[in-house]
């Protein structure tokens, strides 16, 4: 496995493997890789010649309140994890590397974003769209596996792809959880353990609300209630939002019929966790 920290020579790799005819499959990641990441890696692995991962903790999508700091960061254990799966090239730049100067240009995203997470966190999928034009023009893939764990995340790719013409394919990825529900995430290290014992209630209430859909509940704001509720009773967390939408075009439900998600943010003492559920009613 190769890991490369300049840009020039990321490129000049990945142009050499363009001229053997092979197709490049890249996960984006900001690393302390968990299972989540390792599957959007296995399924790049399958569909295509060249797996490129990159790890990069990007400031530009962390407000000035947020963990950019605290947000965990381990290579040698990343460079472990990435080598027993099959990548074949990490890059891996400094902030230094990637953004030496105050960048001039930047981008912008206007839609899906006055939602979920979008509302709360200023500036976040700009930050989120700037690097990844970026990383498309450095790394050049086939195809972009990006998780529903972030499925706000994933709308607004679709739309930077479409918009700016990136000839490249988005596969989106399943969420994956761990034996007790609670979706996996790098910064679930940073719970305590009384948090992490109450952090399966953040899926067990979005479980519940599907149950209550699935029997014929069709008031979107009694659903609301019902999660506020058992997340309220069953942790010490504060919830920051508890929304329902059509997705992934991520509008306000008149009815609720067709493919929605149900998406919530609860704040823990050191951590904001997010998870949801997309489903067919
Ligand atoms: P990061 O949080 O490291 O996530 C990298 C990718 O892994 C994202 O596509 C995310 O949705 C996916 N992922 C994380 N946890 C998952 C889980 N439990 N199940 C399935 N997929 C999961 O998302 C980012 O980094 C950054 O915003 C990035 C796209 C790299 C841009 O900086």
């Amino acid at each position: 496995m190769k890991v490369i920290t300049s840009i020039k020579e990321m490129q000049k790799y990945i142009k050499n493997q363009k001229n053997e005819g092979k197709t490049i499959g890249f996960v984006p990641t900001m690393g302390y890789l968990h299972e989540g990441h390792l599957t959007l890696m296995n399924k790049a692995r399958n569909e295509n010649d060249v797996l490129a991962v990159s790890i990069f903790v990007n400031p530009l999508q962390f407000g000035p309140n947020e963990d950019f700091d605290s947000y965990p960061r381990d290579f040698n254990r990343d460079f472990m994890l990435a080598e027993n799966n099959g990548v074949d090239v990490v890059f891996h730049p400094s902030t230094e590397e990637m953004y030496p100067n105050k960048m001039s240009v930047t981008a912008n995203v206007h839609s899906r974003i006055d939602v979920l997470c979008g509302r709360q966190r200023n500036g976040h999928f700009d930050g989120v769209a700037t690097v990844l034009v970026k990383l498309f023009n450095i790394v050049q893939p086939d195809r972009a596996y990006f998780g529903l764990k972030d499925a706000q995340q994933v709308a607004v790719v679709d739309g930077l792809i479409t918009d700016f013409n990136f000839p490249i394919t988005l596969v989106p990825v399943e969420i994956v959880r761990e034996e007790d529900g609670l979706a996996k995430s790098s910064r679930n290290i940073n719970l305590t353990a009384k948090e992490r014992a109450e952090a399966p209630r953040l899926f067990e209430s979005l479980q519940m609300a599907k149950q209550k859909i699935d029997e014929g509940q069709r008031n979107p704001k009694v659903i609301e209630d019902l999660i506020q509720a058992h997340i309220t009773t069953h942790t010490s967390g504060t919830i920051d939002y508890v929304e329902m939408y059509r997705y992934p075009e991520l509008e306000e439900l008149s009815e609720l019929t067709g493919k929605i998600i149900i998406a919530i943010a609860v704040k823990f003492t050191k951590v904001r966790l997010i998870d949801n559920i997309t489903f067919d009613v």
